[in-house]
């Protein structure tokens, strides 16, 4: 048997509204946009909701909408994807790394540390699918006059005291990549409930134009705009926007089956010796972009063993992430390894197994006994 580490699930009503958008007039910044922005809004509860061409174009752009610029700092995780770090050097500021908790969330304890007169800005990344300590996280905010955007790539439909994540601090920046938990292939979205921040956005993403292409279009002068500063081509077309459309219109489903696959990884493997499943305690609070065990020395093997040895029986998994203060474009920071404890121990014991909405009981038992059958 073959199993991958993730399948997109794009099923056949999906490719039918991709196709039936190819005839509208405007294929790009059109109405399917709008319509799937208003839909993301009232799914998240926010105000406003900004379609952008993919997850690290939405954090640079809320970045870059307030201000930060060189010679700011901003505080994340040392366990993340590159591209939150990435967003923030695109702005010209200085990316600080803090440590990570058991959980794989930003620690608010290493936050707190990280703290200068330089500081700007937090980003705490949502991972894999749980939400961070949003109450402490804001609380440090607040007490420091920080600006806080929630990198919420993994998180789409995750929840802290039952309030959705990116809608706690000035923004919150989603990736619709085909791996997340809804796809426009490649895709993002920034929500916020600033009407400033939002106006700003769009223009950004679209050149710096003050006035996008419907606006103009309703105008016998569609020449006429202005530029107050430069943007960016980070417009999100009519063609994906209409899958995100398809997509989150059934994103409860989608979620309920990654969820359901995962809670019966749960059962099967949270009381195995060598075996700790990361956040199972969490597991009606969770979205599960990512199902993630530990593979502790009691289980005989290590982990990049399991991995190969998992690899040859046909089944595919990894590791989420390498820590960034091991990245050459870090190491220049001057960063020291005792300052991450925990990621560093994650990023030994870590292995993401293979989870996505279409995975059956048979495959997950598959996974499941391959993997037990590895333990010495
Ligand atoms: C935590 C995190 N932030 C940001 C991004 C960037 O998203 P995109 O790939 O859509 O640019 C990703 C993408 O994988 C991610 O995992």
């Amino acid at each position: 048997m073959k199993i991958p580490i993730f399948l997109p699930w794009i099923n056949n009503n999906d490719k039918k509204i991709m196709l039936s958008s190819l005839n509208s007039p405007n294929l790009t910044d059109g109405p399917k946009l709008d319509e799937f922005e208003r839909i993301f809004s009232k799914k998240v509860g926010c105000k406003y909701s900004i379609g952008v061409s993919n997850g690290t174009a939405a954090l640079h752009l809320a970045l870059k909408s307030m201000g930060i610029t060189s010679g700011d700092e901003v505080i994340l995780p040392d366990m993340t994807f590159v591209a939150t770090a990435n967003a923030v050097i695109l702005c010209g500021a200085k990316p600080v790394l803090a440590d990570i908790e058991k959980s794989l969330n930003i620690s608010p304890e290493s936050i707190k540390k990280k703290i200068n007169k330089r500081t700007k800005a937090i980003i705490p990344v949502h991972f894999a699918g749980l939400s961070c300590k949003m109450d402490e996280i804001m609380s440090i905010a607040r007490k420091h006059n920080l600006i806080v955007i929630e990198d919420c790539a993994h998180s789409l439909g995750s929840e802290f005291n039952e309030k959705h994540v990116g809608t706690f601090g000035n923004a919150g920046c989603f990736s619709f990549y085909p791996t997340k938990n809804i796809t426009t292939i490649e895709g993002g979205m920034v929500i916020t409930n600033s009407q400033e921040i939002s106006n700003k956005i769009k223009q950004l993403r679209n050149h710096g134009l003050t006035r996008n292409l419907i606006q103009r279009s309703k105008n016998t002068k569609p020449w006429i705009y202005d530029i107050e500063e430069p943007g960016y081509n980070y417009r999100l077309d009519e063609v994906r926007s209409s899958l995100g459309l398809s997509q989150i219109k059934r994103f409860d489903i989608i979620t309920k089956k990654r969820v359901n696959a995962a809670k019966y990884y749960n059962k099967k493997l949270q009381n195995e010796r060598g075996i700790e499943v990361v956040n199972h305690e969490y597991e009606n609070i969770h979205v599960y972009h990512m199902y993630i065990i530990r593979i502790k020395p009691e289980f005989g093997i290590s982990r990049d063993l399991v991995h190969k040895k998992l690899f040859n029986k046909g089944i595919k998994t990894t590791v989420h992430y390498k820590p960034l203060h091991l990245f050459s474009n870090f190491k220049k920071l001057k960063l020291k390894n005792g300052q991450f404890i925990e990621s560093s121990k994650a990023y030994k014991e870590c292995l993401t197994i293979p989870l996505y909405p279409t995975i059956s009981k048979k495959e997950q038992d598959y996974v499941i006994d391959n993997l037990l059958k590895l333990r010495k």
